[in-house]
């Protein structure tokens, strides 16, 4: 061999070993599936858990390792997290030993599910136009994309922050905000309907969106499915209640989360310092994908990283008060979007979702996940709208 060769491959394998040698410790809880494919057995690579149960691990592993592991679940199990990273130990704990699931049960069963509201609520579910959800979904989509450390995905959510703003510029008791993180340049937008209590009822859903494997601050991720179609139904609830002079007796929250697409991440700050302010929260509803209509089903209740007994209440919500759509229950398997942030503080959360997780839509995290592949319309998010309407009013008294 001679020896510039010798130099290079001296030079590159000090160049890796030094990468590895940097790369900072994560702790993750990963599916058992996910986390036996990556790190398998009898493998060199192969790796113990800190804890397993059936169904999650909980580990230390590289930073790198975490690029891997969201490759492989794309290309093996054709999804593309599978897995959560915490903060610490502590937090990774919390999951698995699903105290915070106790804990939501507990708080969800001083809840009062009663359904009696139901003039306020079909004067108001009248209301829901198409239109503007379909605009908003277009105006977000048109951003190139909405990463969270891209300059475009800071200037959609400043976007956003001014629509909010407008749509409630006449309301002294209604306040928008931008919930800034620590890591990123994106911030969560916030709208709080100040109430007569503090409780809190939270719409969320998240702003960013990605695609790509190299370059995703400059990929083309127009995210109209995943998830301009939740944000612009939260923004349809939000501009009916308040063109509709509702006032609250609970505090309204309207929450859209930065950085959901590499982890959770805005939503796990955001869900953290309620729990840290020790806010009472009533409900979380959460809106991720709702204008694709895959399934014969038109709302599927995802049952995991859920609060049982809030599920049964939007599915008595739908009979109610949109009696001819169809409803069920599936599952994500993993900690699919910022409602398992705030079912991981004990808080009960629901994730009301376009179809069932098989069916839902293709095209997601790809630069195809346009308002056409639902037709260039937003009648199924319309649903959404309407469901999450009366949610609110429901909840709320
Ligand atoms: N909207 C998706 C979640 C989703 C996708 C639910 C398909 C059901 C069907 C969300 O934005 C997302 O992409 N989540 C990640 C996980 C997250 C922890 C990074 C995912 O599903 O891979
Ligand atoms: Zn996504």
């Amino acid at each position: 061999m001679n020896s510039f060769i010798l130099r290079l491959l001296v030079g590159s394998s000090i160049l890796i070993n030094s990468t590895f040698a940097l790369a900072p410790k994560k702790i993750i809880t990963i599916g058992r599936d996910l986390k036996e494919a990556a790190f398998p057995i009898g493998k060199s690579n192969y790796k113990q858990s800190l804890f397993e149960n059936d169904e999650l691990s909980l580990m230390e592993v590289s930073e790198n390792d975490l690029e891997r592991i969201s490759h492989l679940a794309h290309e093996k199990f054709n999804r593309c997290g599978g897995f959560v990273v915490h903060e610490d130990q502590e937090k990774a704990w919390s999951e698995v030993d699903n105290q915070s699931l106790r804990l939501s049960a507990q708080k969800s069963l001083m809840v009062d599910y009663a359904i009696n509201q139901q003039n306020t609520v079909n004067n108001m579910i009248q209301e829901v136009q198409e239109t503007n959800i379909r605009e908003v979904i277009l105006k977000l989509s048109s951003y190139k994309n909405r990463y969270y450390k891209s300059q475009t995905g800071t200037e959609s959510s400043l976007w956003l922050f001014d629509y909010w703003k407008n749509l409630v510029a006449h309301r002294s008791d209604i306040l928008v905000s931008r919930y800034k993180h620590s890591g990123w340049p994106q911030d969560t937008i916030m709208v709080e309907i100040q109430g007569k209590t503090d409780d809190k009822i939270v719409i969320g859903g998240h702003a960013d969106s990605i695609a790509g494997w190299w370059g995703r601050d400059r990929a083309r991720a127009p995210g109209a499915d995943d998830n301009a179609s939740g944000i612009a139904t939260m923004t349809e609830i939000l501009r009916v209640l308040v063109n509709g002079n509702y006032r609250p007796t609970n505090t309204i929250v309207f929450a859209a989360y930065a950085a959901e697409e590499v982890g959770l991440l805005g939503s796990r700050e955001v869900a953290g310092s309620f729990k840290e302010n020790n806010e009472n929260v009533l409900g979380v509803l959460q809106l991720d994908m709702t204008n694709f209509k895959g399934s014969d089903w038109d709302i599927v209740l995802m049952s995991d990283y859920t609060n049982e007994a809030q599920n049964k209440f939007i599915g008595s919500l739908i009979d109610t008060y949109l009696p001819g759509l169809a409803w069920g229950y599936d599952k994500c398997g993993y900690a699919c979007s910022d409602h398992a942030s705030w079912n991981s503080q004990g808080y009960p959360a629901s994730m009301p979702f376009e179809a069932k997780k098989g069916d839902s839509n293709r095209h997601i995290h790809s630069d195809r996940d346009t308002l056409s592949q639902s037709g260039d319309n937003a009648d199924h998010a319309q649903k959404f709208a309407k469901m999450g309407l009366a949610f609110v009013l429901e909840l709320d008294n």
